[in-house]
């Protein structure tokens, strides 16, 4: 069984792009809705790890605004999927202090799903030991596109001046960020290397990792795996490496204190 790396070395939020569910089954000569099934078991593994080894908040890519062009019975069957998960999954989430809330188009949701969705955000929302974030009909484009529709009428309405926009400004306006830490790690398996329309804002400076293994597949070691590999590298937000080093041992940027060379 693999370590988890120390905790300072931990990512805060990780996101996971869990695809591969339909591949999976095939293989195997099976319905694609039996993948699905098998990937949420997948999802309890994963949250049981991440909850353990003390993850900030966990986003799971669930649903795209593009999955709803799937086969009519595979969406219906999705959506059955994630009752059943929110159902049984209830105990565990709120024993755990999980704390579940959503991003996406929940008003596309059908009720069988925003039901169960709804009673168990309020009644986890005092939970304070993980975030567990599902995004559910999720679209980066549509977000963010969201977010400019309402930051037009902000300034329609006289309530935003254009000139005063910076980027913590249009982050008020994306619930992943009033919601969650920055992404740290985004992990996506099925061996595909594209984000597929998820977190586009949030990808800015996350790490990347992506494994060959299908959804249905990944297990604790996996997840263990993916933090030993993000704990190994070096984050630089555009500085230089020696200036991220100093930082770590000082708390401050190379140089940042002393006279600079300009002045
Ligand atoms: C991920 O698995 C689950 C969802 C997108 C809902 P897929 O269903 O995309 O599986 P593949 O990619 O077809 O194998
Ligand atoms: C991304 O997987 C969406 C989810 C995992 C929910 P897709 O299977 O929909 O992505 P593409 O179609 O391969 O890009
Ligand atoms: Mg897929």
């Amino acid at each position: 069984m693999l370590e988890a790396p120390p905790r300072e070395r931990l990512p805060r939020h990780v996101g996971i792009i869990m695809d591969g569910n339909g591949r999976w089954a095939r293989a195997r000569g099976l319905p694609r809705e039996d993948g699905h099934d098998r990937g949420a078991d997948s999802v309890r593994t994963v949250v049981r790890a991440a909850r353990k080894v003390g993850i900030e908040a966990l986003t799971l890519f669930a649903f795209s605004s593009q999955n709803w062009d799937r086969p009519p019975e595979e969406v219906f069957h999705l959506m059955e999927l994630l009752r059943r998960y929110l159902v049984q999954e209830r105990a565990e989430i709120l024993d755990n202090g999980i704390r579940l809330v959503t991003v996406g188009e929940a008003e596309r949701l059908p009720p069988l799903v925003r039901d169960p969705l709804g009673e168990l955000m309020a009644a986890s929302a005092h939970n304070r030991d993980m975030i567990l974030c599902l995004a559910l009909s999720y679209g980066g484009r549509e977000m963010l596109t969201k977010a400019v529709r309402e930051m037009c009428r902000a300034v329609a309405a006289g309530r935003l001046d254009p000139e005063s926009v910076e980027v913590a400004t249009v982050e008020t306006y994306l619930e992943s960020a009033r919601l969650l830490p920055p992404l740290d790690l985004l992990i996506r398996t099925s061996g595909e290397h594209r984000i597929s329309n998820f977190f586009l804002w949030e990808t800015a400076y996350a790490e990347l990792y992506f494994t060959d293994k299908q959804w249905p597949e990944f297990d604790r070691d996996d997840l263990m795996a993916a933090l030993a590999d993000f704990a190994r590298r070096e984050r630089r937000f555009g500085m230089t490496g020696d200036q991220v080093r100093t930082q770590a041992t000082t708390g401050d940027v190379a140089g940042g204190s002393a006279p600079s060379d300009l002045d």
